[in-house]
């Protein structure tokens, strides 16, 4: 089940995301495999603004999350993870969801991301979930700050894109 993340959480997720990185290597992305995590205080920031959930097992333990950011007035995934152990069960499909209804419910419009353009777990899945690109000459202030401190971290030495799609799936 999809709950919000709470302060016991927050190691689980850090081992998660060192869990998910691993599949970066075999695409020769080393230094995106071993990136460090977000630190426990980065985390207790989105758990004590209730903008981090957890998809939690039978007993409790999460096994993947989702961290939303407000970006230009748009719901922005900063993060989803999935341990490799729970892939392929929806589990990244229902946390997006989840995250697009909390924008809807605050009066969001969009639901937006950054992401790896060709890794295939990445913009080509985000795609069948709906997602188109943001052209670059559309991006508000915050979004292209978030994306120039991504290229000062190096991760654009893989191309990267922007995306979105609105928060209120087609028919409603
Ligand atoms: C991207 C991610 C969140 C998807 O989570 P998930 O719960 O496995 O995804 P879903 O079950 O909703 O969808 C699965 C689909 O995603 C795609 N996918 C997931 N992992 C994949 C992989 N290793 N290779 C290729 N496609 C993959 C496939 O289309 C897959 O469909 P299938 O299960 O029929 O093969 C998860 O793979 C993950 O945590 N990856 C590592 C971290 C990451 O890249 N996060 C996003 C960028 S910040």
């Amino acid at each position: 089940m999809i709950r919000l993340a709470r302060v016991e959480d927050l190691p689980l997720l850090q081992d998660i995301e060192r869990a998910a990185g691993e599949a970066f290597r075999g695409l020769g992305m080393d230094s995106v495999a071993d990136d460090d995590p977000a630190s426990l205080d980065e985390l207790q920031v989105y758990a004590a603004a209730s903008r981090a959930w957890v998809y939690a097992d039978g007993l409790d333990f999460p096994v993947a999350y989702v961290l939303v950011d407000v970006v230009d007035g748009n719901a922005h995934v900063e993060q989803v993870t999935v341990h490799p152990d729970a892939a392929h069960q929806g589990l990244g499909r229902e946390l997006l969801h989840a995250a697009r209804i909390w924008g809807r419910g605050h009066g969001m419009q969009r639901q937006t991301l950054s992401t790896f353009r060709d890794v295939p777990w990445n913009a080509p899945y985000y795609r069948r979930l709906g997602f188109e690109e943001l052209d670059a000459g559309t991006w508000g202030p915050q979004l292209t700050r978030l994306m120039e401190h991504e290229a000062e971290l190096g991760l654009t030495r893989w191309p990267r894109l922007a995306m979105w799609r609105p928060t209120a799936p087609p028919g409603h």
